[in-house]
Formats: structure tokens, sequence, C-alpha cells
């Protein structure tokens, strides 16, 4: 299968301070189906390696590729999904989730049912009219998911996405994203996270960055094959915990 996404050799370091390097030739690829994740240290680095992957960003050094082609700025097939929303308190929740379909050719009326159709299936049904202030973190993450996905991106990307929810909700949504991906009903075709979190991380991925700090170098690709939905509490699974807890901490 071929890759989707392809990082390569990316290095950065902020204008601001050129001779602090915070990423140093990271590289790794999403293949078509595959869940990956980068983890790494708080200020590694991760969020602006996923923005530089979303073409947010300019790197100093190397290329980010989409099925061959240089991402050299936001494009329709990739979306991104922030860790603290980002949803438009002014904007209904439908509205919200209208806004990933800025550049879509799409009439008023098909955006608007495109986005309701988005809303239903992440269980909002009912919200539609109503503003983010009145849902819970986890309902207001399943906006910014739809969000993401009512584009038909083939790349989500996502930081820290579930981490400012309590372990509950956490738990469904991540569920929920992993099955759309793996039932191939919609174009999405990689899923690349950014955690901090090593127990969603091997939950979830079937390939893990592994990331040092300082500047962020990949220590370890390590790749997971073990089938769905994986049992946290299985021997097979903690060992992997374990294993990837020390090479983080190596
Ligand atoms: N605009 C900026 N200018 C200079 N340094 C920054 C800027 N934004 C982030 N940094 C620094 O870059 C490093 C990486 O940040 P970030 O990508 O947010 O890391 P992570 O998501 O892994 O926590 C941090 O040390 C942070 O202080
Ligand atoms: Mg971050």
């Amino acid at each position: 299968m071929g890759n989707v996404i392809t990082v390569d050799g990316i290095s950065f370091a902020f204008d601001t301070n050129p001779n602090q390097k915070i990423l140093e030739n990271i590289s790794f690829a999403g293949e078509e189906y595959e869940f990956v994740s980068i983890i790494g240290p708080s200020g590694a680095g991760k969020s602006t390696l996923l923005r530089i992957m979303a073409g947010l960003i300019r790197p100093t050094g190397g290329k980010v590729s989409f099925y061959g082609e240089e991402v050299t700025g936001p494009i329709p097939q990739i979306s991104f999904v922030f860790q603290d929303f980002a949803l438009l308190p002014w904007l209904t929740n439908i509205e919200n989730v209208e806004v990933g379909l800025t550049l879509s050719s799409l009439s008023d009326q098909q955006k608007e049912r495109k986005a309701k159709g988005f809303l239903d299936r992440l269980d909002l049904k009912g919200f539609e009219n109503q503003y983010p202030n009145v849902l819970s973190g986890g309902m207001k993450q399943r906006v910014g998911v739809a969000r993401a996905l009512v584009s038909d991106p083939e790349v989500l990307l996502m930081d820290e996405p579930f981490s400012s929810l309590d372990e509950l909700t956490a738990r469904s949504l991540r569920s929920e994203i992993l099955k759309t991906l793996k039932d191939k009903a919609i174009p999405l075709k990689s899923v690349v996270m950014v955690t901090h979190n090593v127990e969603e991380a091997v939950e979830l991925s079937d390939k893990l960055v592994i990331i040092s700090n300082k500047p962020s170098k990949v220590k370890e690709i390590k790749k997971i094959s073990m089938p769905h939905p994986r049992n946290r509490h299985s021997k097979e699974f903690l060992n992997l915990v374990d294993r990837v807890y020390a090479a983080l901490a190596s």
C-alpha cells in the first residue's frame, strides 16, 4: 500500500530564534488506512510538526508530501483537529461545522445538509442551532471532528485531541475515530495524531513515531499489529506500553 502522507527530513527553527532547532531531520510516512501517532514529551515540537504537515507553517528544511505532491500550504485534502477545539463562539454548532466547507463549491443548502449529516454521525442531533457554550468538552470536540471531516479529507491531523476530555468521553471518541478510519466509508485514508499519552497511542496506532526533545529527532518507529479493539489489560498491551515508556526515557 502506498504512502498517503510523507514527512521527509523535516527540520525547523523559529525565525525569532534561528539557532535553536526545534525539529531535526524528522522522517516517517502514513500509509493507507494507517493510524499513526507521534509521541514525545511536552515542548518537543509535536504541535509545530503537525502544523508543518498541515501546510500552516513552512519547514526550515525537508518536505511534506501528500501522495507524492509537496505540501506548500493548506490543502482541502488535509484537515486538522485542535486540542482546545477552536470553535467560534458566535457561530451555532452547525455553522461551526460549515466552516470546514469554506473553500467548497457546494451551494449553501448542500453545505447545510452535509454539516447536518456529520453532526448526526457524531451524536449531536438536536444541537445544530445551539451555540458551543451549551456543549460539554466531549461534545465540543465532536463538533471539532465534524468540522474536520465535513470536507471529505483524506488525511486527518489531530493535535492531542482527547487530552482535555474526561477519560470516559475520550474513550468513546477514540474508538469512533478509529472505526471511521477502518470502516473506509468516507474518503479518509490516514490519521496522524500527536499525543503524550502512551496508553492512548498504543491502543489506537498501527505505527508509533517516538520523538525526543530539543531538538526533536525520531528515536524509534514502532509498528503495532495487535488486532482491534485492543485490550488495555492484556499482557501484550502492557508490555508494549512499558517498552514505549522505556524508549521515551532512553
Ligand atoms: N512562536 C514561537 N516562537 C518561538 N518558540 C516557540 C514558538 N511556539 C512554540 N515555541 C517553542 O517551540 C517548542 C516546541 O513547541 P510545540 O510544538 O508547541 O511543542 P509540543 O506540542 O510538543 O508541546 C517549545 O519549546 C516552545 O516553547
Ligand atoms: Mg503541543
